[in-house]
C-alpha cells in the first residue's frame, strides 16, 4: 500500500472508534474529510500542486474530531501532534511531515490572518470551505446541536451568516471556486437572514 492510502486507513481505524466527547465521527469521515479530499482532486485537474501532500492534508487538517470536539482548549496542537505521528507511520519523511502539517495544515487555518503562503495550504482552504458549502454541513450542525448545546436558534443563525462570509471571501481563493460557490453562498445567506416577517 502506498504511503498516501496507509494515511487514509490510518484516519478511516480512528473516525471508526467512537468519540468520547460527542457523536459525530462518522460524519465528519463521510461528509467532510471525504469531501474536502474531493475537492482537492477537483481543484487539481485546474491547477499545478502537491496533489498527494494535499490529499494527505485533507484527511488530517481536522484529526482531533475524532476523540474530541471543537471546544477542547488544545484542539489544534493535539491535532498536529497526531497528525505527525501518523504521517510517520505511514512512511512518510521528517521535510514532508514538516511540509503537510506546518505549511499545508497549519497554513490553511490563516491564525492571525495570516494568508497562506504555499498553493497547497489555499487549495485546503478552499476545499475545506467548499465542504461546508456542498453539503448538508449547516443542517448537521443545527440538527445535531453539535457546536450550540444550550444556544438559541438565533445565536446559530448569526453564526452560520458570519462563517458563510469567512468561507467565501477569506478561504477561496480560486477566482473560478468563488465563482462556483456563489450560489451556495446566496441560497444559505437568504435561509439563514429570514425571519418572522408578514407582508404588509
Ligand atoms: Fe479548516
Ligand atoms: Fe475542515
Amino acid at each position: 500500500m502506498d504511503k498516501l492510502n496507509k494515511v487514509i486507513k490510518i484516519v478511516e481505524g480512528l473516525y471508526a472508534k467512537k468519540n468520547p466527547v460527542i457523536d459525530w465521527n462518522s460524519w465528519i469521515l463521510e461528509g467532510h474529510l471525504k469531501v474536502v479530499a474531493a475537492w482537492v482532486e477537483d481543484i487539481s485537474k485546474k491547477s499545478k500542486f502537491d496533489k498527494e501532500s494535499t490529499i494527505a492534508a485533507a484527511y488530517l487538517h481536522d484529526l482531533a474530531y475524532a476523540w474530541t470536539d471543537k471546544f477542547d482548549p488544545d484542539l489544534d496542537e493535539k491535532s498536529e501532534s497526531e497528525a505527525r505521528k501518523v504521517l510517520k507511520e505511514a512512511g512518510y519523511s521528517e521535510d514532508k511531515i514538516i511540509f503537510i502539517v506546518d505549511k499545508i495544515i497549519h497554513g490553511h487555518g490563516m491564525y492571525d490572518g495570516k494568508e497562506p503562503e504555499h498553493i497547497e495550504a489555499k487549495v485546503l482552504a478552499t476545499a475545506d470551505a467548499f465542504a461546508h458549502f456542498s453539503t448538508d454541513f449547516y443542517l448537521v450542525v443545527c440538527w445535531n446541536h453539535y457546536l450550540f448545546e444550550n444556544k438559541d436558534l438565533n445565536t446559530y443563525k448569526a453564526w452560520v451568516l458570519k462563517k458563510i462570509e469567512r468561507d467565501i471571501n477569506n478561504k477561496i481563493f480560486f477566482k473560478e471556486y468563488k465563482k462556483l460557490a456563489e450560489p451556495y453562498y446566496k441560497s444559505l445567506k437568504t435561509l439563514f437572514s429570514l425571519y418572522p416577517s408578514k407582508i404588509s
